[in-house]
């Protein structure tokens, strides 16, 4: 029996789809999805803003099997080092997670995962599988959560890959969009407006950076003038979005806190970063943990130079360098076809 609220609001908050999607997604059998790459951080936000960008992204699909429980029978792209024990990978757990809280761990479910970005990249690669699955699994189900309500399996399934509980990874895969997460405990996240004109280049080079290493180089005590100057810098940013003022985000995109100990781990990082601004950057920082770097620019052309200086710097090296220009994603994880 299905409760059907046609404004879709009710007073416990609950979710509750429109009677034909939940009879239409009941008896799906396979769903494929797209869940694209992330870029965290964004220079001043370390842990709590990120943006989804259109490609790459994993392609995760999931369907219905006679066999009870949840199985990972197949994993391309990898070459060979993710787990198919679900309890050891990202979109493993989170979906694990999710079929206990709904009751259904006995449900027959298989999974493949598609991975269709570098592993130890700085571009969310274990986020976009975690959401991607819970996301696939959800919907299989006639959707029972929303997508806000998918936020704690997922960061669960990403905390499974580096240990860490932060959410700017997959808050924008999730959700789309550039997303503020005002609190990863409380997992409070915001929806943050993209200027029209906004694009991002994101360049790859050839390397592993583990988010576990990256993290433990941090500092753990930040200066007062350093925090002062990065949250200044964090507000700054959010304004320049909410007010399309290109100039002042620009003034804004520095990471005084992660950066200056991260970029040892990126080759050439700052000759990188001097070509990006010469190209026409708005800001030029480390996406993530790195090694990917990115720039936010105004409009596709003053991109697509940057992606080609910064890769040039990185070809130099030398090392192959992957570029990346796109819009910022508004949409995240979605469904490519369901059967
Ligand atoms: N905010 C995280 C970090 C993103 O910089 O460590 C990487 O997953």
């Amino acid at each position: 029996m299905f409760t059907v609220d046609p404004v879709g609001g009710n007073p416990k908050g609950l979710h509750i789809p429109c009677f034909r999607a939940v009879m239409s997604q009941m008896s799906l059998k396979e769903v494929r999805v797209f869940s694209p790459a992330t870029v965290a951080n964004v220079a001043c936000g370390f842990d709590v803003l990120g943006f989804a960008i259109e490609q790459p992204g994993d392609e995760i699909v999931v369907r219905r099997s006679a066999q009870p429980g949840f199985r990972i029978t197949k994993i391309t792209g990898d070459d060979g080092r993710l787990p198919l024990d679900p309890k050891l990978n990202t979109a493993g757990v989170a979906v694990l997670d999710l079929l206990r809280h709904l009751g259904k761990t006995d449900l027959g479910i298989e999974m493949e995962i598609h991975k269709k970005m570098p592993f130890g990249s700085g571009l969310g690669s274990s986020a976009a599988s975690a959401v991607g699955g819970a996301f696939a699994v959800n919907h299989l189900l006639g959707e029972p959560l929303t997508r806000k309500q998918l936020l704690p399996f997922v960061v669960a399934g990403e905390a499974a890959a580096d240990g860490a509980w932060h959410a700017d990874n997959v808050g924008p895969c999730l959700l789309g969009g550039i997303t503020l997460i005002r609190s990863n405990a409380e997992l409070d996240v915001h929806a943050i407006p993209i200027p029209e004109n906004l694009w991002a280049a994101v360049v790859h080079p050839d390397i592993v950076v583990l988010t576990k290493v990256a993290r433990e180089i941090m500092p753990r005590h930040i200066q007062l003038e350093t925090s002062t100057q990065q949250i200044g810098n964090l507000g700054g940013l959010i304004c320049g979005l909410y007010q399309s003022d290109y100039a002042l985000i620009g003034r804004s995109l520095h990471d005084l806190i992660a950066e200056p100990y991260r970029q040892r781990l990126i080759p050439e990082f700052y000759r990188a970063k001097r070509a990006a601004m010469a190209a026409g950057a708005l800001g030029f920082s480390i996406s993530g943990a790195g090694p990917s770097v990115f720039a936010l620019c105004e409009g596709e052309k003053a991109a697509r130079e940057v992606a080609k200086a910064v890769a040039e710097v990185f070809s130099s090296v030398p090392l192959k360098a992957t570029p990346y220009v796109s819009r910022i994603n508004p949409k995240g994880v979605h469904v490519l076809s369901a059967s």
